[in-house]
């Protein structure tokens, strides 16, 4: 049983189609990135997911349960987290303060009664930022504080948890211990569905690649099945026939863009 099913999604923005039925699966415990060129549907699907999103048609199914017209907090409280592509932390804040206020929303009530200190200076330890503590939160570099989104996603303890883009703004080394973060996560059993345009991070950690081009998903496999796949060649490395067989890395720079915050 997979925890999550996108299926047969559709959706409409006036005349432009952002999802176009599109179907796949995330597996409990999997790292699952999901790939395409720009405007391909990602963060739509994303939306569709998390409920900033209405589907024109189509289901998602969480957790066996038809969550399509829950409202988002509770998805949120179901165990569905996110990180945005454009970066959403409270800037007038201390990093400390984003995450803390993050664990304040997802108790409630319930946080009146205790002590969160501990846990955010857990969380800040655990994603690499502890030094940037009392930092206010629109002084910090892009990667910190892209970290600052995932701490502050993990702050709701989510069972699925979904990237959008969270390497831009990392450098070489940060990836790198980025993708060990990740991995560590899916170890101790959360999902992470992952949106991101750095292939040497997609194509190190994920277990399942799904490929979307015009809203579509083209292809679906292992990131060697995926690396090798013609269509996905043709449609999103910008490699053809006539290129340059068998040499990833003349294409895979293609897609390798920074993202205009
Ligand atoms: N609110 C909206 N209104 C109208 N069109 C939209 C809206 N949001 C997205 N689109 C369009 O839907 C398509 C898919 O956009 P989306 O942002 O989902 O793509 P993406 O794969 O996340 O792209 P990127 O890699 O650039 O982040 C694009 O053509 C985009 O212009
Ligand atoms: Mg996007």
């Amino acid at each position: 049983m997979p925890l999550l099913h996108v299926d047969d999604v559709v959706v409409q923005f006036g005349g432009v189609t952002a999802v176009n039925h599109a179907n796949f699966e995330v597996e409990q415990g999997s790292i699952t990135g999901l790939i395409g060129p720009n405007g391909a549907g990602k963060t739509t699907t994303f939306n569709v997911v998390t409920g900033l999103q209405t589907p024109t048609s189509g289901r998602v199914v969480f957790d066996d349960k038809d969550i399509t017209r829950m409202p988002v907090h509770r998805r949120s409280r179901r165990g569905i987290g996110r990180t945005f592509q454009r970066l959403e932390a409270f800037g007038s804040l201390t990093v400390a303060e984003n995450v803390r206020t993050a664990f304040d929303i997802h108790d409630g009530f319930a946080g009146l009664f205790r002590s969160v200190q501990n846990d955010v200076d857990d969380l800040l330890d655990l994603v690499g930022i502890a030094n940037h503590a009392d930092d206010r939160a629109d002084s910090i570099p892009t990667g910190t504080a892209r970290l600052l989104e995932l701490a502050r996603a993990l702050a709701c303890d989510p069972k699925l948890l979904l990237l959008d883009e969270p390497s831009s703004g990392l450098d070489e080394s940060e990836t790198e211990a980025f993708g060990e973060l990740l991995q560590q996560l899916a170890n101790e059993g959360r999902t992470i569905l992952m949106v991101e345009h750095d292939m040497d991070l997609v194509m190190n950690v994920c277990d399942t690649i799904h490929v979307l081009d015009f809203g579509s998903v083209i292809a679906d496999g292992t990131p060697a099945q995926v690396r090798a796949n013609p269509v996905v060649q043709k449609a999103y490395l910008g490699y053809s026939d006539d290129g340059p067989a068998g040499d990833d890395t003349a294409v895979l720079p293609l897609v390798n863009e920074e993202v205009v915050l």
